[in-house]
């Protein structure tokens, strides 16, 4: 081993902890700002501001920013957007980041509108799963819920994943109370076809979702109440803790899972962190202040620099975000269309979904 692949060696077998106790180990990273849907919990104004274009890092400098990551204890990763599969060759990033022997879990959250052109050659890529979000099964919903006319394309999308071999894959539905909290079960049923596992999500009040609303969330006990009226007993099933999701069994064996980041938060052993695709390093989701990584790295910053900066910045890590929210009394949208205008780096969309 030379010294520089020593010195990595090391800084990997003494994974930084935050001042929490908590370990860096899975790494989202934003591909692109943009999207092809409008989602109601996410993108809902009519216009936004673009990361520039000279600012959005190539996929060689997004590599060597992971080879950072990973010296310091990150085994997982997930491509997120926006829409990642709008970023032009992310099957070609895939494929580098696949070659890492470091990274143990690779995957990737989809809208699943641009999957059908996409499935085959992202698991030839080397991508281990897929995510697809997916709200609703009707139509006209659809449209409304995203301003977009695609779910026909988003079906033939996970149909498509399937056929790839993409095993299970996890279907994401954000619930909302009169928008589709009427569809849960027939989610659960369209999920049972594929074998894949719905995961329901409480509607967050993340940046970008500035129409929310404490009635509009559908909380963990009603949703697990709802499935007990429809299907019998549900059991609680295995979960992994450091994993946002509680896996739970209908009596036919189905598993679904519920992400209750809004009622029974995980920051406790919350152990991600959110690159965008800008290069801004953010410790979580409801942050105002990142880490300019881009700086760092253009200014020509060596490897150990840079990991040293990000052991650092973990080191002093005390971010518990949706706790600290929902300590909030009388919690409103966490933020205003006019302060998001100030720095789209707040928005849900910007920092992956
Ligand atoms: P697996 O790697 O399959 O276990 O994925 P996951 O269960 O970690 O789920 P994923 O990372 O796809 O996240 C699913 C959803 O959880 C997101 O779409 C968000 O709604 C929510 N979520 C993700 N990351 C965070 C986070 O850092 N904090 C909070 N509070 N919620 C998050
Ligand atoms: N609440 C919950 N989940 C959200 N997402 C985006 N905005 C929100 C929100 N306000 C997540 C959903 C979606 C993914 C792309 O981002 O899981 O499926
Ligand atoms: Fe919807 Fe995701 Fe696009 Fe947001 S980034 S509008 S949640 S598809």
């Amino acid at each position: 081993m030379d010294s520089s692949a020593r010195g990595r060696h090391n800084l990997r077998s003494m994974a930084r902890l935050d001042t929490y106790g908590r370990p860096l180990r899975n790494l989202r990273i934003s591909v692109t700002d943009r999207c092809n849907l409008r989602c109601s919990y996410c993108m809902p104004e009519e216009n936004y501001i673009w990361l520039p274009r000279k600012d959005i890092l190539d996929f060689e400098e997004l590599s060597t920013l992971v080879d950072c990551f990973t010296d310091l204890g990150v085994d997982k990763v997930r491509l997120t957007g926006g829409e990642p599969l709008l970023r032009q060759g992310v099957d070609k990033f895939v494929r580098m980041l696949a070659g890492k022997e470091a990274i143990r879990d690779l995957a990737l959250t989809t809208n699943g509108i641009l999957l059908d052109d996409h499935a085959e050659s992202l698991a030839d890529a080397g991508l281990h799963r897929l995510t697809v979000s997916l709200d609703t099964l009707r139509e006209d919903r659809f449209r409304e819920l995203t301003r977009r006319d695609s779910l026909a394309k988003v079906l033939e999308g996970i149909a498509a994943a399937d056929r790839a071999g993409f095993r299970p894959i996890k279907i994401d539905t954000v619930a909302m109370r009169g928008v589709n909290d009427d569809e849960l079960c027939d989610l659960i049923e369209f999920g049972r076809r594929y074998d894949a596992e719905v995961r329901f999500i409480e509607y967050m009040d993340v940046g970008g979702a500035t129409r929310w609303s404490a009635e509009r969330v559908i909380t963990r006990d009603q949703i697990v109440e709802l499935m007990s009226r429809r299907y019998g007993g549900v059991e609680e099933a295995s979960s992994d803790p450091a994993a946002p999701a509680d896996r739970f069994a209908l009596p036919d064996g189905t598993v679904f899972g519920i992400i209750s980041s809004t009622t029974q938060p995980f920051c406790a052993s919350c152990d991600r962190a959110r690159l965008t695709a800008d290069g801004m390093w953010y410790l979580c989701l409801y942050a105002r202040i990142g880490t300019d990584l881009r700086a760092l790295l253009r200014g020509g910053a060596s490897r150990e620099e840079i990991v040293a900066r990000l052991g650092t910045v973990w080191g002093g890590r005390s971010d518990r975000g949706a706790e600290r929210r929902l300590s909030e009394r009388d919690r409103e949208a966490l933020l205003s269309p006019d302060q998001l205008r100030t720095d789209p780096h707040l928005e849900m969309h910007t920092r992956g979904g």
